[in-house]
């Protein structure tokens, strides 16, 4: 079954905790909706990631497309949401409503995300039957406004400027809301107040659902991995280990061997 934003918001309605992931290209995707994982992020976090950038200001829509379409053709099941990247939709609501559309259109996905308290596009796009997802607290594309990924939230004004921007965003009709890196007891407040499921990333315990970036959840992350992450295999032991045998195998002669040799 086809997971949509009306079974997003149902998790909150039963209090039944749930978890979105990255993804970036098919294979992983697939994979990730074989488990069952039901909301898949194809993340403006693609650009460190998987793209070598520094961080996540030079990504762009046409990458972000590429990598989405990978995606939605390995996602059968799962909601997939598309990143709007930095600067395609902060110029004009314009910008912003015809990059939302090409997600859908061009790159298959069935909702946007969008960084920030962007609430007249958030009810722009909803009018017009884009599905928005939204992402308070630290929000990586204005790393040089904030001057670091530095946590949010930490002072009571803080706090209260989030929970009204969640407010606003919920009002104008996100179907759920990512909050990144703020004191657990703030994504406990937000979490209580706002009727649609909020998905903390170094939140702490008390949101609706959870999000990792899947490069940190299999290993392939920056080590020491960042407080919140979590890694639940070592792949990038893993992939050196065979890069490494395969390499000695053939300097040993022992590939190919006759199993891997046409008559
Ligand atoms: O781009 C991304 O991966 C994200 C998550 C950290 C929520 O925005």
């Amino acid at each position: 079954m086809s997971v949509t934003v009306r079974h997003v918001r149902a998790f909150k309605e039963r209090s039944e905790r749930f978890v979105m992931l990255t993804a970036y290209d098919f294979p992983t995707a697939r994979i990730v909706d074989q488990a069952d994982v039901p909301v898949i992020l194809v993340g403006d976090s693609v650009a460190d990631n998987e793209l070598g950038y520094p961080n996540t200001i030079p990504v762009t829509m046409e990458e972000m497309l590429h990598h989405t379409r990978a995606v939605a053709r390995g996602a059968a099941n799962a909601l997939v949401v598309g990143d709007m990247p930095f600067m395609s939709y902060q110029a004009s609501l314009e910008d912003g409503i015809r990059s939302a559309g090409r997600f859908l259109k061009e790159g298959g996905a069935n909702a946007v995300k969008i960084e920030g308290p962007a609430i007249e596009l958030t009810a722009a796009l909803v009018e017009r039957g884009i599905p928005v997802m939204g992402h308070l607290g630290l929000t990586p594309q204005s790393v040089n406004a904030m001057g670091g990924n530095r946590v949010q939230g930490r002072t009571e004004e803080d706090a209260r400027r989030l929970l009204d921007h969640a407010d606003a965003l919920s009002k104008a009709g996100a179907f759920a809301i990512v909050l990144e890196a703020m004191p657990a007891d703030v994504a406990g407040r937000i979490t209580e107040t706002v009727p649609v499921p909020t998905i903390g990333i170094g939140a702490g315990p008390h949101c609706d659902g959870q999000v990792l970036v899947i490069n940190d959840l299999l290993g392939l992350g920056p080590r020491p991995l960042p407080k919140f992450a979590k890694a639940y295999a070592d792949l990038q032991t893993e992939i050196g280990r065979a890069a490494r045998a395969f390499a000695q195998d053939v300097r040993d002669g022992r590939f190919p061997d006759a199993a891997h040799t046409y008559e």
